[in-house]
C-alpha cells in the first residue's frame, strides 16, 4: 500500500493512475475522510525537493536556502488566500492539522464570561476544546441537529444569549458528509454582531469557500486532506479585527532581541519552525486544487457517490445514512448492514476486498446519537478525486456479497 518515493522510477508494483498521481496498487482507498490518498506526484516531488534542495530553517537565516523556504513558505500563504478569497496572506496562520488551527481559533477568542455556540455534528476536535473551556468559566450550547445531520439556522440562532462570542460549526459533516449551510449561518453571525469559525476538514479543497462572501470570521483547514497536501499540515486563516491571544511562545525568526511573543501576523501564532517539507507538498496540493478548481472535484466526487448509494440502496439489509438528497451531501456515505458490528464489515472488505475504509465512532460521539448509530457506529466510505468509476463498483459488488453471508 505504501509510496516508497525513492524507488518510484523503478518499482513493478507502482502504476500511474493518470499522468499526475502515483499510487500502491494494492487496496482501494476510500478513506479519504481521515486523509487523502494517494496525493498528485507534484506533492511528492515537492516534499523531496524541500528535503533534498532548500531544506534549511525558513526566516532564520539569510542565505539562499533560508530565503527559498521562506520564499516557499509565503507563496503558499498566498495559494492559501486565493483559494479562500483572504485578503491578507498574513493572515494565514500555518497549523499541524485542522484540530490545531481549532483550537488556536476557539481559545484564542474565547475569555471567562464568554459563551460559545455549537452543533451536535461536530467532531472532538471542536468539542473537546469547548469542554475544556467550561474549567475557565466559558459556556456552551451544542444545538441538536435533525438525524440526517442538517441543522436550523433558526435554532442556533434561538440559543445565542448576550453574552455569546462565537459560533462554531463545521462545513460538512465527517459522518454524513451532511453540508451546512455556512453562508446563512454566517450572515446571521455578521446581523448579530458575533464571530463565526468554520470547520473545513471535509471540505477545504472540494466546496467553493469565500470566506468574504460566506462572513466567516476564522477558517480552520487540514492540509492533509482535501487540500491534498501531506499530514502534518493544516491553517487558521482570519478574516477578521477580533483580538486572538498566542496559546504558545517562541522564536520566529523575527523581533529576537524581545522576550515578548510578537504581536503581529503570522509571527504571532506561528513559534518554532515550521514543518517545511509539508508546507512545500500542501503548496503542490494547492495548486493542484487551483488548476483543476473545486466545482470539477466536487462534481467528480458526486457522481461517483451517487452511483455508490444507488448501488446499494436496493439491498434492504443496508441502512444508509445522510441526506437524501445527493446534492445536500458531500465526500462521506456512512451504512450499517442490519445490526453488524461496524468494525467487522470494515474487517471484511480489507481482509477479502481490499477496501480501506473507517469503521466506529471517526471521533464524533454526539454526530453518532444524533443518527442513531451509537451502538455499533457505522461504516464510513469516503472518496477523494482520484478515486473512480471502477473502484466503487467493486465496493457496491463487496458490500452486496458480505450483506448476504
Ligand atoms: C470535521 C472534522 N473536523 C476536524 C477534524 C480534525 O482534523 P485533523 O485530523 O486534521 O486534526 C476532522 C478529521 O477527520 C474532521 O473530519
Amino acid at each position: 500500500m505504501c509510496i516508497r518515493i525513492n524507488d518510484y522510477q523503478t518499482s513493478s508494483r507502482r502504476h500511474i493512475i493518470d499522468k499526475n498521481i502515483i499510487a500502491g496498487d494494492i487496496m482501494i482507498y476510500l478513506d479519504n475522510a481521515a486523509t487523502t490518498f494517494p496525493k498528485p506526484k507534484t506533492v511528492y516531488q515537492e516534499v523531496m525537493r524541500a528535503m533534498t534542495e532548500y531544506g534549511a530553517n525558513p526566516g532564520r537565516g539569510s542565505h539562499s536556502m533560508a530565503v527559498e523556504g521562506a520564499r516557499i513558505i509565503y507563496e503558499t500563504r498566498e495559494l492559501m488566500a486565493k483559494l479562500f478569497n483572504l485578503d491578507d496572506p498574513m493572515k494565514v496562520i500555518f497549523t499541524f492539522n485542522a484540530t490545531d488551527g481549532l483550537n488556536q481559533g476557539i481559545k484564542g477568542v474565547l475569555d471567562p464570561g464568554d459563551h460559545v455556540i455549537t452543533t451536535t455534528m461536530e467532531h472532538n476536535s471542536v468539542l473537546r476544546p469547548i469542554k475544556e473551556l467550561e474549567k475557565y468559566g466559558i459556556e456552551n450550547t451544542i444545538v441538536q441537529c435533525e438525524s440526517d445531520g442538517s441543522i436550523s439556522v433558526d435554532d442556533i440562532e434561538s440559543a445565542i444569549k448576550s453574552s455569546t462570542k462565537l459560533i462554531v460549526t463545521t462545513h460538512v459533516s465527517n459522518l454524513t458528509g451532511t453540508i451546512m449551510p455556512i453562508g446563512e449561518i454566517g450572515q446571521m453571525c455578521k446581523r448579530r454582531g458575533i464571530l463565526y469559525l468554520v470547520d473545513a476538514a471535509q471540505s477545504a479543497g472540494v466546496l467553493d469557500i469565500d470566506v468574504k462572501r460566506d462572513n466567516i470570521d476564522l477558517l480552520a483547514v487540514p492540509g492533509h486532506k482535501g487540500l491534498l497536501g501531506p499530514q502534518g499540515t493544516g491553517a487558521l486563516l482570519i478574516n477578521c479585527d477580533a483580538e486572538i491571544k498566542h496559546l504558545k511562545e517562541g522564536g520566529t525568526g523575527s523581533e529576537s532581541s524581545s522576550m515578548i511573543q510578537p504581536n503581529f501576523y503570522p509571527d504571532k501564532l506561528e513559534a518554532g519552525t515550521h514543518n517545511l517539507p509539508g508546507i512545500a507538498g500542501l503548496n503542490a496540493g494547492l495548486k493542484y486544487i487551483l488548476n483543476k478548481g473545486t466545482k470539477s472535484i466536487y462534481s467528480h466526487e458526486k457522481m461517483i457517490l451517487d452511483i455508490f448509494i444507488n448501488g446499494i440502496r436496493e439491498n434492504g439489509r443496508i441502512n444508509i445514512y445522510g441526506p437524501e438528497d445527493i446534492n445536500n451531501r458531500c465526500g462521506v456515505v456512512p451504512i450499517n448492514i442490519e445490526d453488524i458490528d461496524s468494525s467487522e464489515v470494515a474487517y471484511s472488505l480489507d481482509d477479502k476486498y481490499g477496501i480501506a475504509v473507517r469503521p466506529g465512532l471517526h471521533c464524533a460521539p454526539l454526530a453518532h446519537k444524533t443518527i442513531g448509530t451509537e451502538k455499533i457506529g457505522a461504516v464510513r466510505f469516503s472518496v477523494g478525486p482520484f478515486n473512480n468509476k471502477s473502484d466503487i463498483m467493486t465496493a457496491i459488488k463487496a458490500l452486496n456479497e458480505i450483506s448476504k453471508n
